[in-house]
């Protein structure tokens, strides 16, 4: 049993998708949570953390630009400095579909704005955070499975996740001897609003061939989030948990008889 309580956890794009379901696992847990997000907030707050509330758990809402330095140092600054900041799950994340040739410079650029751009400014306000405070503290970076090999059409959304899977690297072993546990989870192919881009037919192949046959759910992401986030990791450092009912470790092929 993971018992998260009196910890507070960060959560950006959390108020839909994998992120949604990271809030409510931490909050399960006892967390307190705080979902940073663009999105438009009715009266300063959203969906999920009202779900929260209403569950009994403590949540709230900030709006915020992960892509924004200025802005993540501010919002980062008060939570600090109002309650402490335990685990910050970087979830916040955009697709954009294309080859290089198709890729244009904008595309790129906001590619990366939020997926690279956008962790290592909260990261690093986090960073300096829990090293002030000096408790330790965990930060879950969700990469993707388009990080550690190749997704035909998809150069930018890949070179991105590829940067953030070496990031998380990085910041795992420099800040292993603080106490500071660093590490991401990279989800195959995941229900979201972030694939309703794919066709039934496309789909269909992909499941094909996922070794398990089938998508995850959100859930299912959240599970390994609250693992990385919790006491449970203590001594993993800069690793990357593939959830992906097998995509990685390989493909199915089939084999026609002759
Ligand atoms: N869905 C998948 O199959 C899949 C697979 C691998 C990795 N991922 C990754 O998981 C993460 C979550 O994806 P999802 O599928 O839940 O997507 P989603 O589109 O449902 O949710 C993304 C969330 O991020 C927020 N967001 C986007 N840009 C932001 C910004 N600049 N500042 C703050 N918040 C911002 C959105 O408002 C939204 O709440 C992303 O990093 C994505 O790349 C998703």
């Amino acid at each position: 049993m993971i018992d998260l309580t009196g910890k507070t956890a960060v959560v950006t794009g959390g108020s839909r998708g994998i992120g949604r379901a990271s809030a409510l696992r931490l909050a399960e847990a006892g967390a307190s949570v705080i979902i940073c997000d663009r999105s438009d907030f009715t009266a300063g707050d959203d969906a999920c953390s009202a779900e929260i509330r209403r569950a009994g758990g403590d949540a709230e809402s900030r709006e915020l630009d992960v892509a924004d330095s200025a802005q993540v140092d501010r919002v980062f600054g008060e939570i600090a400095a109002e309650r402490g900041i335990d685990i910050l799950v970087n979830n916040a994340g955009v697709l954009f579909a294309g080859t290089t040739t198709e890729t244009t410079d904008e595309v790129w650029r906001q590619q990366f704005a939020v997926n690279v751009d956008g962790t290592f400014f909260c990261t690093r306000a986090v960073l300096r955070a829990m090293i002030e405070a000096g408790k330790g503290g965990k930060i879950v970076n969700v990469a993707s499975i388009s990080g550690l090999r190749a997704n035909p059409g998809f150069a930018a959304y890949c070179a991105s996740k590829a940067a953030l899977v070496n990031f998380t690297r990085q910041a795992g072993i420099d800040y292993a001897s603080v106490g500071i546990n660093v590490n991401g989870v990279a989800p195959g192919f995941v229900e979201t609003d972030l694939t309703a881009l794919y066709s039934p037919e496309i789909r269909g192949a992909l499941e094909g061939q996922t070794p398990n046959g089938k998508w995850a759910t959100s859930e299912q992401i959240a599970d390994s989030v609250l693992f990385l986030a919790s006491p449970l990791s203590d001594h993993i450092c800069g690793e990357i948990l593939t959830v992906d009912g097998g995509w990685m470790v390989g493909t199915p092929v089939v084999v026609q008889s002759a």
